[in-house]
């Protein structure tokens, strides 16, 4: 499973509509003139390597994540594209993050926040390493608005919720942000909002389409039998150009007062 989900992090990573959300609210947090950089949930290092490797970047970026693995991965491709020197990965929990006072210009959710179970903890972690004046961004697919057209009309909407349901703990999430900052004391700043659609055949959605059963089986939402006629209907759409995927993601930049 940690292999397959470090390889659909790293291609989502090379793709150049989710790269160019990531750029948004780099340059909108002018990250360049950043000294430290904090990446939570950085998983292989996508966010983190994205950073240290831009033009004119001289400060040092630090990725936690709670898999080991995914974090030795994440220092591997770091070696490999020559910037080590900048970044440091290490293991650690965002519910208890082991730094003592208030020291990165940037920290950086990254598709991180849906997957937590206390969501406004994580957000007053982040607050709490954050030097005053400092950025917290947060960036994620507000799942709840996410949706993979089936052939059953009728039960549309339920396999709908049960990719969902395999996928994240906190589907409202990001709709929620405003309010979570709000009890967190953090002030919007700025706000992206992106569409992602893919019709007829998928691009991004591709790794989806391909891990989708073993990704429902493993969550429990449904039987054996329910997980492989999805996937197979998934698959026949993308062979007959009848593929319909949508999800919508937003990039919150909040400012530490
Ligand atoms: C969807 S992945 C995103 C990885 C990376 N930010 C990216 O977009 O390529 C979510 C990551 O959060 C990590 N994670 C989940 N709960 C965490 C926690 N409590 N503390 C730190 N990392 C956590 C997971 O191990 C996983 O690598």
């Amino acid at each position: 499973m940690l292999e397959m989900m470090a390889s659909r992090l790293e291609a989502r990573g090379k793709d150049t509509r989710f790269l160019g959300m990531i750029d948004d609210y780099l340059d909108a947090v002018s990250v360049t003139d950043a000294q430290q950089v904090l990446d939570l949930g950085c998983g292989t290092g996508v966010v983190a390597r994205r950073i240290a490797g831009l033009d004119g970047f001289a400060g040092q970026v630090t990725g936690i994540d709670l898999s080991p693995q995914l974090v030795a991965k994440a220092c591997d491709l770091a070696t490999s594209e020559g910037l080590s020197s900048k970044t440091t990965f290490e293991a650690g929990d965002i519910r208890s993050l082991v730094f003592e006072g208030s020291r990165f210009d940037v920290t950086v959710l990254h598709t991180l926040i849906s997957h937590l179970d206390n969501p406004v903890v994580a957000l007053q972690e982040a607050a709490r390493v954050t030097r005053a004046g400092g950025a917290i961004v947060i960036f994620d697919d507000d799942y709840a608005s996410s949706t993979l057209e089936t052939a059953d009309a009728g039960r549309a909407a339920e396999i709908d919720n049960a990719m969902i349901e395999a996928t994240v703990t906190q589907p409202r999430a990001m709709r929620r942000l405003p309010r979570m900052a709000k009890s967190a004391r953090l002030s919007i700043e700025r706000c992206f909002s992106y569409l992602i659609a893919e019709v007829g055949k998928p691009d991004f959605f591709a790794g989806l389409v391909d891990t989708i059963g073993p990704m429902l089986l493993s969550a429990g939402v449904c039987s054996e039998d329910e997980a492989d006629a999805i996937a197979a209907d998934l698959k026949a759409a993308v062979v007959e150009g009848t593929f319909f995927g949508a999800c919508n993601y937003y990039g919150y930049v909040f400012r530490k007062s």
